[in-house]
């Protein structure tokens, strides 16, 4: 898509929904007007994530219906709702994040606080950029707590996500050793071909045990969860005395339930983790910083492997290839590509 100035239509086509769990409905809707210190984005391309699943049960975030899904995208700024940082960023290429329940990047067109933008770099592409926000960023955070911590090595479970990829990279750079658990057998070979050398079967019979041994050898004291419900407990059980757990996600979509015992005798910790709420407690120079670090490492070490591009008409048979096999890579939206035409052609 190229950055020039566009002649805006009045209305667009978005994917909405209109109460939680509910059917996803193309609609033809005007588009949003940016306020002082919001942008106009023109999307090109948004993935469908597990929190967007999440998001769609009405298990995550705030909403009003009807609202438009979508948590994270790339596009080009094409209208600023005024203020010096908003005017800068038109024209720009950028990833972006939907305003704290405001509708999202599942559309032609999305407004949102130029904060909630970041100028992509010339060599990455729309559909690589529209992933930027949430897991490189949350896997360049895990790099940083485990360094920050002093934790020799790491373990992470749900291992052949997009996000466990990155981590194997990342981990491989830093030279920070990472066990990485998966539920399928053949995913084992297929992480070790990633670049993992240790990947464990949580359906293996002596996965309690393998873990413990190898957490102790390896000194791994930051288990990253997120599959959570029982899971939990199993890694607490193996995580060597004062490891920390981050409870990331919740794939199981089960409660947590531990022995508290194993949390006051072995000063063992949970913490939760979210990446807006680890990014707030930094200052401005920190993020500054980090945005430049995750930009540099976005085609090389933070890129992930996409299954399929599908057009927003698709959304419904998009979410369900992607359910059928998170593993097998992103399924990307492009609102661009969509056989329905701009409003504005
Ligand atoms: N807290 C935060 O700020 C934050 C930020 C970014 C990402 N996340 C979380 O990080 C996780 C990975 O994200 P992603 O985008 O990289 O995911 P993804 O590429 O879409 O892959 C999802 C993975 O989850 C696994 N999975 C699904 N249900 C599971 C279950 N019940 N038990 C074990 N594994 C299960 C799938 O493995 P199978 O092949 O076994 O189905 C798949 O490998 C997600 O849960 C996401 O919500 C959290």
């Amino acid at each position: 898509m190229k950055a020039k100035y566009v002649q805006l239509p009045e209305m667009m086509h978005a994917v909405r929904q209109h109460e939680a769990g509910g059917k996803l409905m193309i609609e033809s809707i005007p588009v949003p007007k940016p306020g002082p210190g919001e942008v106009l984005v023109k999307m090109a391309a948004a993935p469908i994530n597990p929190s967007d699943l999440a998001l769609l049960q009405g298990n995550y975030l705030a909403r009003n219906y009807p609202f438009i899904p979508g948590l994270e995208g790339s596009g080009v700024v094409i209208r600023s709702g005024g203020g010096l940082l908003s005017r800068l960023r038109v024209r720009k290429r950028v990833a972006c994040s939907p305003n704290p329940e405001g509708d999202g990047t599942w559309a032609q067109y999305m407004k949102t606080s130029v904060m909630r933008t970041v100028p992509l770099p010339s060599g990455v592409g729309s559909e690589q950029g529209a992933m930027m926000l949430v897991n490189p960023m949350t896997t360049m955070a895990f790099i940083q707590i485990a360094l920050k911590g002093g934790h020799k090595a790491m373990v992470n479970n749900a291992a052949a996500s997009a996000l466990g990829k990155m981590l194997i990279r990342l981990t491989n750079q830093h030279r920070i050793p990472l066990i990485n658990i998966v539920r399928k057998k053949e995913q084992v070979p297929e992480l070790k071909s990633e670049g993992a050398t240790y990947v464990l079967n949580s359906r293996d019979e002596s996965f309690a045990n393998d873990l413990q041994k190898l957490s102790v050898d390896l000194g791994a004291t930051l288990f990253l969860d997120a599959v959570t419900g029982k899971q939990t407990s199993i890694l607490l059980k193996a995580a060597p005395r004062g490891s920390t757990l981050l409870a990331y996600a919740r794939l199981s979509g089960d409660p947590i339930s531990v022995d508290p015992g194993i949390l006051i005798k072995e000063d063992k910790q949970i913490e939760g983790f979210q990446l807006g709420n680890w990014l707030h407690t930094k200052s401005i120079l920190y993020k500054l910083r980090f945005i430049r670090r995750v930009k540099k490492q976005l085609s090389a070490s933070l890129t992930s492997h996409i299954n399929r591009s599908m057009s927003l008409e698709e959304v419904e048979e998009a979410i369900s290839i992607y359910r059928e096999n998170m593993s097998a890579g992103k399924i990307i939206l492009l609102p661009e590509k969509s056989s329905i035409k701009d409003l504005s052609d």
